[in-house]
């Protein structure tokens, strides 16, 4: 009889993590890809330099020196073309942050504008090493479609025009809803069926572990060893 239930015990433990980790697994992981306008120069910048760094602490670029922060609203298109469709912003701020070399800290909020996305940030902080072909900064956060989100940006000047810069940007994030189909509601929380399928699950896990735990504590407790 021990036996028996025990070989039960087992069938259930060893079917429940499975089920838990492709739960777990399967939430959305969402790509996109654009580009950011950078433009320092001409009658309309969209990056205004907003803290000069101290001249003692030397120019590390000419031109640049530590410390320099510019404040950015940069412009974010379908394709490299300035001109091709909007699909956001980029707003929040660089600095020059290294004493030995091009190296910028990166903190910018991405609006995106259109399409799906309409209305929802991400939240991008990072270190930006202008030398490097491709860099990657985290995506700490995110708002509506992008509540809770977690991920990383690759970022890859696409192109230069003095200190005009075009970015080109992969951004892979992950949110707490399973399909990235969530929406804000008027008390503010996330309204989405698959979620609630996926708490559904790991309650049911929950569950199932806390029936092992007790049938475990059962049979020992029964003598039946
Ligand atoms: C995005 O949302 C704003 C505010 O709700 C709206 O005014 C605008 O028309 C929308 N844009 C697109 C492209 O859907």
């Amino acid at each position: 009889m021990a036996s028996s239930l025990l070989s039960i015990l087992l069938l259930v433990a060893l079917s429940s993590p499975p089920w838990v980790v492709l739960a777990a697994d399967d939430d959305g992981t969402t790509h996109l890809h654009f580009f950011m306008h950078d433009i320092v120069v001409g009658s309309n910048p969209t990056a205004v330099q907003v803290v000069k760094g101290p001249a003692t602490a030397g120019s590390i670029v000419p031109g640049l020196a530590f410390g320099d922060t510019m404040v950015i609203d940069d412009a974010l298109t379908e394709t490299s073309s300035p001109t091709s469709a909007a699909v956001g912003r980029a707003q929040g701020f660089y600095m020059m942050s290294s004493q030995s070399g091009l190296v910028l800290m990166v903190c910018a909020n991405l609006l995106l504008t259109s399409g799906d996305h309409n209305g929802s940030t991400l939240a991008v902080v990072g270190r930006d090493d202008v030398a490097a072909d491709v860099r990657e900064l985290s995506v700490v956060g995110g708002t509506g479609k992008f509540r809770m989100a977690t991920g990383y940006v690759l970022w890859k000047t696409s192109s230069m025009s003095g200190p005009d810069a075009t970015v080109e940007l992969d951004v892979h994030v992950r949110t707490a809803t399973a399909t990235g189909t969530g929406a804000i509601d008027g008390g503010g929380s996330i309204t989405t069926g698959a979620s609630s399928g996926a708490a559904a699950k790991w309650v049911g896990a929950g569950w199932v572990s806390a029936c092992v735990v007790a049938v475990v504590v059962a049979v020992v407790g029964s003598g039946v060893w």
